[in-house]
């Protein structure tokens, strides 16, 4: 039985993608499955937390035991993370956010007629970055975790992204591979932190024992704090 290493701890994750609406049917997202941050969701719950796991359209059932919020886009995974980072111990997020949406959604289905055979031009505007909120709104006593998904120099875009985004612990996977990161159900991954040169490499397995082993050392964080 795993212990109870996270009892009376609130934590939030994210997880999964964000779908950025074009018109009334189509939308802008990305290949995320949700597997990894429902995995930690999992880890966490029954390691004793009280979980709340935001997420994106995923087509698998949260796990037992935590309280899901379903949204579709960034911002309202925004607004739903304002709501629950306050009151929680500690985030973890995975989620494949669109760092883009769409400057105007069309209010109706965006006809190919209409477009006389020319090409068709979409501007984009930034997404918030949720991430980036959370640490900059960290409290004391409040435990950040970022992931990164990078195709190249793994430990410095990762190394510059967890100070930039204020996390504690930052989880880097290689998301240039088929047989982890997006859509896999394995993963290989480097957390860097919390010390300012402090990086492990952890070799490739399933994402459900990766989940269990990110929280036992998040659990072991906030022990000693
Ligand atoms: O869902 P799976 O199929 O299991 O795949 C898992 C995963 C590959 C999605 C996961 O392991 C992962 O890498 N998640 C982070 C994906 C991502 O958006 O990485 P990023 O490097 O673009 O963003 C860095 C961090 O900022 C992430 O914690 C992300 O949640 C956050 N972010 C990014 C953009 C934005 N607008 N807001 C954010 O909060």
């Amino acid at each position: 039985l795993t212990p109870q290493r996270l009892a009376g701890r609130r934590i939030l994750i994210t997880a999964g993608p964000t779908r950025e609406a074009v018109d009334p049917v189509r939308f802008i997202s990305n290949r995320s499955s949700g597997r990894m941050g429902f995995a930690i969701a999992a880890a966490a719950q029954r390691m004793g937390a009280q979980v709340t796991l935001v997420h994106g359209p995923c087509g698998i059932p949260p796990p037992r035991g935590v309280l899901p919020v379903a949204v579709e886009s960034a911002e309202q995974m925004l607004a739903a993370v304002q709501v629950a980072w306050p009151q929680s111990d500690a985030a973890i997020m995975s989620a494949a956010v669109s760092d883009y949406r769409p400057l105007q959604v069309a209010p109706q289905k965006l006809k190919k007629e209409a477009q006389g055979g020319q090409q068709i031009q979409w501007s984009l505007t930034e997404n918030p970055d949720i991430l980036a909120y959370a640490g900059a709104n960290k409290q004391p006593g409040q435990w950040l975790v970022g992931f990164a998904a990078e195709t190249e120099k793994l430990l410095q875009h990762g190394t510059e992204k967890r100070r930039r985004k204020g996390c504690d612990l930052l989880v880097v996977n290689d998301v240039s591979r088929q047989d982890i990161g997006f859509d896999a159900t394995h993963n290989e991954v480097m957390v860097l932190g919390p010390g300012e040169d402090a990086v492990e490499s952890w070799a490739r397995c399933r994402k459900d024992e990766i989940a269990q082993q990110l929280m036992e050392r998040l659990a072991a964080c906030m022990e000693t704090a």
